[in-house]
């Protein structure tokens, strides 16, 4: 069935929303993005993920298409046009199209952003089965820009990153620069040991994941040591258990790096215990 999406003010069926070739999304990968869950029809963490698109947007220059408020009507009309019980809205925003070609950017008062969202329906997104079995994840070099901070559309390395692990028959892949962790390809990565959750500081090595600050908060406030410091993937596969947090997967197990099993190679208690109390949490606030 077709969807409605947004396009540049507009409610179309998604058949008929067009963007120009010169797009600057399409030609330099010129635009940011953001994925919100749906959870019962309502957004989770909206505010976190628009904080994050505006200091995206600033950080390169370019103008908020609509303000925070219109941006949370759109979502929610979407949901409703859609009729999202469970799922993901997509919203991206370019510097919009300046009728050529040129590295040098457009004038803004004369090529407006371009603002696309769509909805994607995922029944049951919480109850994903993958959480209890835990999930595999091989290590690849980070080859990705600098300002990993800052939400890009240019998701080449991550997908070429999901590609290998999916051809080595895991999950998802750890990015690994100057022999420490990074962060996984679309998720932020986590080891626990004795206890102590460990995951990379923030800085512009890493995008600040808005689930990542609600599970340490939550961790904290459940009296859980909370560490934040790179790690090696020699340490990740010494900890006692593993996980990665994102939108669209809340909090998930990694069971195994690199082909090592961690601990009894089942889901750790420390993540399946924050899987629950963000998902409570996250329903609780949901907007
Ligand atoms: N990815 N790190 C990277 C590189 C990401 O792409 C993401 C999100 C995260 C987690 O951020 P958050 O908790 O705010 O979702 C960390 C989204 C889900 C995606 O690209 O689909």
């Amino acid at each position: 069935m077709s969807r409605t999406v947004y396009v540049n003010g507009e409610y179309l069926p998604e058949e008929d929303a067009k963007i120009s070739i010169f797009d600057r999304g399409f030609l330099m990968a010129d635009g940011v993005y953001e994925v919100t869950s749906v959870l019962d029809g309502k957004l989770i963490a909206f505010d976190g993920h628009a904080a994050r698109l505006t200091r995206s947007l600033s950080e390169l220059d370019m103008a908020a298409p609509v303000d925070m408020d219109e941006l949370l009507a759109i979502h929610r009309e979407l949901v409703k046009r859609n009729d999202i019980v469970d799922g993901l809205i997509y919203l991206q925003v370019t510097r919009g199209s300046p009728g050529d070609r040129d590295f040098v950017f457009p004038d803004p008062a004369t090529t407006p952003s371009t603002l696309v969202l769509f909805t994607q329906s995922k029944p049951g997104l919480a109850d994903n089965p993958a959480a209890k079995i835990g999930m595999s994840v091989i290590s690849i070099e980070d080859l990705r820009w600098g300002r990993r901070d800052i939400k890009t559309v240019q998701l080449l390395y991550p997908s070429m990153g999901k590609m290998m692990a999916q051809k080595a028959g895991a999950g998802d892949a750890w990015l690994v620069e100057d022999g420490v962790v990074t962060e996984g390809t679309s998720n932020n990565a986590y080891i626990v040991k004795n206890g102590k959750i460990i995951t990379r500081h923030l800085s512009n090595d890493i995008l600040h994941g808005i689930t990542r600050a609600a599970v340490l908060r939550y961790a904290k406030e459940a009296q859980m040591e909370v560490e934040e410091r790179a790690f090696s993937i020699a340490e990740a596969q010494d900890a006692d258990e593993a996980f990665v947090t994102s939108a669209s997967a809340f909090v998930m197990p990694v069971v195994e790096i690199d082909g090592v099993k961690l601990g009894d190679g089942k889901p750790g208690k420390v993540a399946l215990r924050l899987r629950e109390i963000y998902l409570d949490e996250s329903r609780k606030a949901a907007i």
